[in-house]
Order: C-alpha cells, then structure tokens, then sequence
C-alpha cells in the first residue's frame, strides 16, 4: 500500500516509479476533497440539478473585481463580455466595478449587451455581413448604435466595404481602428496606412473615428527567454503612442485624447497598465474576474479561480479495467498508485482539467468521452456515487455557454441563477 503522501499528483499521470517520488501533501476532507470543495460539494447534493453545471464562487468573483478596480488608477474599466458571458454576471460586475462599457465579439450576443446605459466596442474586426446583419434586425429597445456603438477595423479594404454599407442604407456608424502593437494578430502598424483610413473616414460623412484598440497579451505569454516581458511592454507602448500622435494630427480627430476611445490590455497584462501615464483611456478585463486555468499568470497572481464546473459522479469503484483487455488497466492500477480507483462523471472531455479530488487523471488508454468520462485516481480519493467533482475551465468564453444556468454560490447557498448568452 504506498502512503497518502505519494498518492497525490495534482492532475498528471505519472507512472507508479515516479508516482512514488511525489511529495504533494494535501489535507483531505470527505471523499478526497478539501474543506473548500467539500462544502461546493454539500451544496450541490443539497441543491443541484445532477447534471454537469457551471458554478461561480461569488466571494472570489468580488474579491477580482475589487483586485481591478484598485488596479485600475483612473482609467476606465472595459468589460470583456466574452468572457463573462451572461447579461446578468456582465450586470453583477458592472455594478460592482462601475462601469458600463462592454468589449463584444459576436454580433448575435449585441441583442443581450444593448441597453440604454451600455458603451460597447468590437474587440474584433466584423465581416461586412456580420454588421449588415445587424442593422437588418429590429433596432434594440434603448439603444443606439450611433452613439453606443463602435465597429473595430483593420484594413482599408474593410473600411471602404463599411463606408459602403454606411452610404447605401445610410447608417451613421463609428469606428475604431485596431492597432497592431506587437501580437501581430492583425491591425494597423504604418502610419501611412492609417493615414489612408483616416482619409477614408474624413471623406464619408455617414463615418466618425472614435478610437483605436491596441491588444498587447504576448507580452507576458512569450517565455521570457525569447521575449524580455519589460522591452516589450516599452515597445508596446511607443508602437501605440506613434499611432496616437497620426490620429491627432488628423482632421477628423477631435485632438482631444478624452473624446476618444483609446483602448489596451486585457487581463494578462492590465496589472502593468498601472504604472503608464497616458495613452490608454481605458482597459480590457474579462476573463480576470473568474480566472480560468489558462490565467494562472504571475500578472494575476492576486486573483482568486471563481469559476468551475461541477459534475457528478456516476460510478466508482477499486481497480481500472480496460474494455477487451482487462489484464492491461489491472496492470495499470498494479503499477501507478493514481490508477487505483475508477470514477466515471457525468459528461467530460471539456476545455477543463479535473481540480478536486486532487490527483484525478483521464485514461489514454480508455480515452476520452463527453458522455461518461473515465478518470482514474489514487485509494485516498473515495468520492461516492452522487458526489461532485470539480474541474477548473482552461478557458471561461466558450465553455459557460455549455451548461445553461450558471449557479453563484456563496457561503453555502446558491445565490444566483444566471443565463448565459445564447451563441445565436
Ligand atoms: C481585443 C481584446 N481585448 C481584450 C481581450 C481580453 O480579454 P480577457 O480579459 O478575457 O483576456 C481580448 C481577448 O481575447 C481581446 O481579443
């Protein structure tokens, strides 16, 4: 029987030798969760659905919001709806944060994001369709695209096709160009270039420019090795301010930089925002507020996960057994210490890594399924039939869309019941 201490290896399947020479002490509660699990997991028999569900901490959620809003030191705070995708968790943080100015990335999610107070900007260049699409449906009950709304451009090319659109229907639409500041991932960077789309918006009188949008996250993403994270963030900054100073010497800026949406950063890198005079009014945040697996970045290492998915397990027992070739998952669970026990869940395979019981594992050997995902894990981890595990989302976008209500849940009582955005 190995010890409890070598047991637990935090969501890697190692092989039993290094299984072995793993130290990760854990204090276990009831069925291998901690104190913190346990309790979410007290909850959910109470009052969950049985079923897969995706779950706020509602105290970590106002403790990101608190950690932005001290760090944003004047500047305002964009909302990145993607990420936070429910008109009601937007509502939550907007209130809380004081801010009504949303980042959308999908035309069908406006419906849900417009309303009389909101200020919304494209954080991503709309095919001509997307934004024809758009002015074709019902105009939004208190809320005015010519003053609430902001397309994002990349290219003259796309300009000119908007500046059509404008002209043929007769639409007053405001633009914001989109600023290649070092992600590469598209936008502006020659000035001459945004000397012609300035150009192009001075001589259609149905366009106004209203901004521009520099989106800087490879500077914390790229190893420090390849990229020094401080060079690059300086460069960011000169690339923008050098495109800053063509739009205010254009004629159709305001040259005021207050009338103007001059946006940054996202939750990578709005931390380093702080310490910068000037160029950026405001900045990007979205996935911060629940931090995702995938932001478990030192810039966010004063934000708290906020978001898991939560399902139940459906069968558990002693062993690993291999479909057609029993012999090989007995062999496995002989071997690997964390191959000990069986725990099929309801549902699986999502953007996630198993949090709680530490040391869950998939099988690559049984693979993979959406409908009952197999994990296997050590003797430490007896969660029963009924009981939840716990999975953190890499990312927060696309994934809580997939489960219907979201639940938020503080001090042991499911708060909130909250939609997401339906993608169409
Ligand atoms: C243009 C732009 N701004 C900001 C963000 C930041 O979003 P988040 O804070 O969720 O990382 C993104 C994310 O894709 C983006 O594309």
């Amino acid at each position: 029987m190995p010890s409890r201490r070598s047991l637990l290896l935090g969501g890697v399947a190692l092989g039993g030798a290094a299984a072995l020479l793993s130290m990760r002490p854990s204090k276990l509660g009831a069925g291998g969760h901690n104190n913190y699990f346990t309790n979410l997991n007290n909850v959910l028999r109470r009052n969950g659905e049985g079923r897969p569900t995706m779950i706020i901490d509602l105290d970590a959620l106002d403790h990101n919001i608190q950690e932005v809003s001290r760090a944003l030191r004047g500047r305002d705070l964009r909302i990145v709806a993607k990420s936070v995708p429910s008109t009601s968790l937007i509502d939550y943080v907007s209130n809380l944060a004081g801010s009504n100015k949303l980042m959308a990335f999908h035309e069908p999610f406006l419906g849900a994001m417009g309303n009389q107070q909101s200020d919304i900007l494209f954080g991503k260049p709309m095919p001509l369709a997307a934004a024809a699409k758009f002015y074709d449906r019902p105009a939004l009950k208190s809320f005015d695209p010519t003053t609430q709304l902001q397309w994002l451009i990349d290219t003259p090319e796309r300009l000119v096709q908007y500046s059509s659109l404008a002209k043929t229907k007769n639409l007053r639409m405001r633009i914001n160009i989109e600023l290649d500041v070092g992600l590469h991932r598209g936008g502006v960077h020659d000035p001459i270039i945004l000397q012609q789309m300035l150009q192009i918006i001075e001589e259609t009188p149905q366009l106004t420019f209203d901004g521009l949008m520099g989106y800087d996250p490879h500077v914390v993403k790229m190893p420090e090795l390849i990229v020094g994270q401080q060079e690059e963030f300086q460069q960011v900054q000169q690339r923008y301010q050098s495109m800053l100073d063509v739009a205010l010497s254009s004629r159709v800026s305001r040259r005021d930089t207050k009338n103007i949406t001059l946006n940054a950063a996202g939750s990578p890198t709005y931390t380093l925002w702080g310490d910068v005079e000037g160029i950026a009014n405001e900045l990007s945040i979205g996935s911060g507020f629940v931090k995702p697996l995938d932001f478990d970045l030192p810039s966010l290492s004063n934000h708290r996960p906020a978001l898991y998915i939560a399902t139940p397990v459906l069968k558990s027992f002693a062993g690993t057994w291999t479909a057609g070739a029993d012999w090989v998952g007995q062999a496995q669970s002989l071997w690997d210490p964390n191959r000990a026990r069986t725990i099929f869940v309801y549902g699986g395979y999502w953007q996630a890594k198993p949090v709680s019981p530490e040391g869950l594992v998939s099988n690559p050997l049984f693979g993979r399924s959406s409908n009952q995902e197999m994990l296997n894990a050590s003797d430490a981890v007896d969660v029963k039939v009924d009981d939840y595990v716990f999975y953190r989302p890499t990312q927060s976008e696309s994934v809580m869309l997939q489960f219907g209500e979201i639940l938020g849940i503080r001090e042991g009582q499911i708060e909130y019941r909250w939609d997401p955005f339906a993608w169409a």
